[in-house]
């Protein structure tokens, strides 16, 4: 007979080779919270089914809660279990004795380690919603430190129309208010509680589910056991919130590499921030900003394998779910890092206002301004684009800005140009026209600010 805790039916003790295959302590290991968690509530509903002794349960909850004090303490489990759940079932054993044996009555690791994950992915929801709220919270306060800063807003990296940079910090604010949603629903879907399912059919103990979620902050217990045991959508829901998130933080960080090249010159990196060459004594590098553009692949990675690992798994439970953790734990480090990272470089980068301000006049980017005057003295739009377009090209050769063509040259391509065409051709006209809802003038930008 194996000496495995399942070995009553084996002949031969597992293939090293195979065991070592099969264990997942070294990566389960981080459950340990919420394995302890679940058993001191499962311990509970056995004492109130009357599978337990008062007694029975006070031991073993004392029991487990020892083992938790010494894991938090940073303690190592013994090596020679398959899995988290294992292991402080051997400990509680080793510790209380053989009625440490009474806590799995009626459970499976089938049902415990999918409450342990939907635990933790609830925990990591919160845990992530607030580095989330971190990084608006910067965001925000740069934006109104620049309330009055312009900037060209672009289109296909083409200046384009000036916007304030205000509003431009306020486009990713709405993005991660976005993933904030994302997250909130994917703790949402985890907000169920599985033990009572059992390995598969129920657990053959009756205990009180409805109890027993509530005991472990559950809003209700899951209502198919099949279901509950072998499906990890929530866990997947929770990896696609984190990659479109990360895609998000992987624009911000695009943008900080774009705006810090000389090129550009938007903003500066303070050094502590920013990283050397170890030949170019010349270089200054944003690279903490490539790298979280870069781990974007690895949190999107993470949710297309664990995608990979539910396809077409028949019901119910498959060892193949084993496999689901290290993605979800990856991908949600990977992600709390990438925000807190990013909340340091958005609260230290030195922006460059004047340089800003400079790029916007620079860009022909009062054109629309022009055509939009025309309209308003009856032009069709087709057509007044069609002519400032030409103004355009008429300036660009002569080198000189649109504003700096004098109202006879703006008359040979419209006799309806008079001289408050001038009145438009400013930064702040031209902002102070996008006065509509979600529009870059000041006002908005202000409002949009103080909804917080
Ligand atoms: N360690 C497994 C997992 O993470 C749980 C064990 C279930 N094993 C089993 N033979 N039913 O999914």
């Amino acid at each position: 007979m194996s000496t495995q805790p399942w070995g009553g039916r084996f002949g031969e003790e597992p293939d090293p080779l195979v065991d070592r295959f099969l264990r997942s302590l070294q990566v389960d290991y981080r459950l340990f919270r919420e394995d302890i968690q679940g058993s001191r509530a499962y311990a509970r509903a056995l004492v109130a089914a009357g599978v337990l002794t008062r007694d029975e349960g006070i031991a073993i909850d004392r029991g487990l809660q020892s083992i938790g004090d010494e894991l938090e303490a940073g303690q190592a489990l013994p090596e020679g279990s398959e899995d988290i759940h294992m292991a402080i079932e051997a400990r509680l054993i080793e510790r209380i004795g053989p009625v440490g044996g009474k806590l799995h009555t009626g459970r499976s690791r089938n049902d415990q380690v999918a409450v342990d994950l939907r635990l933790y992915v609830r925990r990591a929801a919160l845990e992530l919603g607030g580095g989330l709220t971190e990084l608006e919270q910067a965001l925000r306060t740069r934006a109104a430190e620049h309330l009055d800063v312009v900037m060209p807003g672009y289109t296909h990296t083409q200046r384009a129309q000036p916007v304030l940079l205000a509003h431009h910090l306020l486009a990713y604010v709405e993005m991660l208010r976005r993933d904030r949603g994302r997250l909130a629903d994917a703790a949402r879907r985890a907000d169920e509680s599985p033990l009572g399912a059992g390995a598969l059919a129920g657990s053959g103990v009756a205990i009180d589910r409805d109890s027993l979620a509530r005991d472990l902050g559950f809003s209700r217990p899951t209502a198919n056991s099949l279901d509950a045991v072998s499906d990890r959508d929530f866990a997947l829901e929770l990896l696609a919130a984190l990659s479109i998130l990360m895609i998000h933080l992987s624009r911000l960080n695009g943008e900080i590499v774009l705006w810090t090249t000389a090129e550009f010159g938007f903003a500066e990196l303070p050094d502590a921030l920013a990283s050397g060459s170890s030949m170019m004594p010349n270089k200054k590098n944003p690279c903490a900003a490539e790298l979280v553009r870069a781990k974007t692949g690895r949190v999107t990675g993470d949710l297309v394998a664990l995608l990979m690992v539910m396809k077409g798994l028949p019901l119910a439970y498959n060892r193949d779910l084993q496999e689901d953790k290290e993605a979800v734990f990856d991908g949600v480090d990977t992600t709390l890092a990438a925000l807190v990272v990013t909340t340091r470089l958005v609260k230290g980068i030195r922006l460059n206002p004047a340089r800003m301000r400079a790029a916007a006049l620079d860009g022909y980017t009062l054109a629309t301004e022009a055509a939009d005057y025309l309209t308003r003295r009856g032009m069709p739009f087709r057509e007044a684009h069609r002519l400032v377009g030409r103004a355009v090209a008429f300036a660009i050769k002569e080198g000189r800005p649109l504003e700096g063509l004098t109202i006879q040259e703006w008359q040979t391509f419209s006799p309806l140009f008079q001289a408050d065409l001038f009145e438009s051709l400013t930064l702040e006209a031209a902002l102070n026209a996008r006065a509509v809802v979600g529009g870059t003038a000041p006002a908005r930008v202000k409002e949009a600010l103080a909804r917080g």
